[in-house]
């Protein structure tokens, strides 16, 4: 399967707009694609629906029964060790009546028990009981297991997930991230030498591509961050792009490197970076909530060789960095929200991050909503598969998706106190959507 994103970027087989390699500035996104709600549920559907998402390391989850409850984007799911050894992702829903299995965030379970019916289910995902369902014929146990979500466990241990339901996501982790893992920044690393510490989050009151803009540049590290000239060579600071991630290149100098502050960071779209360094290893999930709303997720780990000190000092200077950031955002937020500025124009080599992060953005949404415009409608790839027995059920859905179309197009089309009606399809009388 060729991905999306190789397509777009001239490396699979279709053409399209390439990355900015003139020298002309280029026009970012609109302010409206960072506010609008219908935008934000369009990614849910077009971005975090498909694509490969960095969660956490397999450090978190050592024994069997080991789980973890995640979100993003407004899909709650849980991560678990089962009994031979593998890591499971399933949706955090009930089959039952959609109830959530686990309400706990982490923990050791034998068995994932909900708590509405007592329905409970294996570390496999399988259904396990079904109190009183027993004496029903025809309600098959195998067909009632928690929602699988695709998990790939890198070379380096770290655990990603795919929330497209189809038996085979349509982009396969190799398409976003072929040998991300093994680059040469990682030589001579031993995840092992490593163990979970903490995680800590913030709010943000701003869209998460205003965080991803300001994660892929460090055009403003100058004038906002006094800790990064201790981390990184400033003048030499440079991405560098590859199919899903960017790239950082800190270019530490020596005496940096010899504090121990030498730096590798990588961003992979959509929702995630990663830093590694001699002392500890840091996360950054974006959980975008709404189209104009985020919460940035952290996990530390820390070397287990190395002194406090070493490690409180890189420790809390990512803490500060982050804050600074988040100041960056929610103000940069308020600017687009109020209704004066469109856009502005990068630059295409100090701003060659957000760049390759806002085309990928477009070509996605450009890509689905083709395909959704095809189909007549909207196309959530998340959404639980009906058996082909569920025909009442799909004339249900179309029923109440006709029902807002239709209220949607009557506020559009004309006001109900209209003298005239305009004969938009909004307009038409409700017993045309009787099915
Ligand atoms: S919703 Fe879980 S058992 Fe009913
Ligand atoms: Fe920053």
């Amino acid at each position: 399967m060729t991905s999306i994103w190789k397509n777009y970027f001239g490396l699979g087989a279709s053409s399209g707009p390439i990355p900015p390699t003139d020298k002309a500035p280029i026009r970012a996104l609109p302010a409206n694609w960072y506010t609008s709600p219908e935008m934000w549920e369009l990614e849910r559907r077009a971005i975090f629906s498909r694509k490969w998402m960095l969660i956490t390391h397999t450090l978190r989850l050592p024994s069997t029964g080991d789980y973890l409850v995640y979100d993003i984007a407004g899909y709650p799911f849980i991560l678990v060790r089962d009994k031979v050894g593998n890591i499971n992702a399933f949706h955090n829903i009930c089959r039952h009546r959609a109830f959530p299995v686990v309400t706990e965030e982490k923990g050791t379970a034998r068995i994932f028990a909900c708590k509405y019916h007592g329905w409970s289910y294996g570390l496999n995902g399988k259904l396990a009981k079904a109190p009183g369902y027993q004496e029903l014929e025809g309600f098959d146990q195998d067909k009632n297991g928690l929602f699988q979500i695709h998990v790939h466990v890198d070379n380096n241990g770290f655990i990603w997930v795919n929330l497209d339901a189809k038996e085979q996501p349509d982009i396969a982790w190799e398409d976003d991230f072929n040998k991300i893992d093994m680059l040469q920044r990682f030589d001579g690393i031993n995840w092992h030498d490593y163990q979970f510490d903490h995680t800590w989050e913030m709010e943000g009151e701003y869209n998460w591509k205003i965080l991803a803009d300001n994660y892929n540049e460090c055009y403003h590290c100058q004038t906002t961050h006094p800790d990064l000239p201790s981390l990184a060579d400033l003048s030499a600071y440079a991405v560098d792009t590859k199919d899903a991630s960017i790239i950082h290149y800190a270019n530490s100098t020596a005496e940096q490197i010899s504090c121990g502050l030498k730096i590798a960071s990588t961003y992979y779209f959509p929702n995630a970076s990663m830093t590694v360094s001699p002392h500890f290893f840091f996360m950054q999930r974006f959980v975008p909530t709404s189209a104009t709303n985020c919460a940035m997720r952290y996990e530390v780990y820390r070397n287990k060789n190395s002194s406090d000190k070493d490690f409180e000092l890189i420790n809390q200077m990512y803490k500060r960095i982050m804050s600074e950031d988040k100041y960056l955002c929610i103000h940069t937020q308020k600017n687009l929200n109020n209704g004066v500025f469109v856009n502005g124009e990068l630059h295409p080599r100090l701003e060659k991050g957000p760049l390759y992060f806002q085309t990928a953005v477009r070509a996605l949404i450009m890509e689905h909503h083709m395909k959704e415009q095809e189909a007549g409608h909207e196309i959530w790839p998340t959404r639980q598969i009906l058996p082909t027995t569920a025909r009442t059920t799909e004339q249900e859905m179309t029923f109440c998706n006709k029902l807002e179309a239709s209220s949607q197009t009557r506020g559009a089309d004309c006001s109900t106190t209209a003298v005239e009606c305009c004969g938009g399809i909004g307009c038409q009388p409700d017993e045309t959507l009787v099915f």
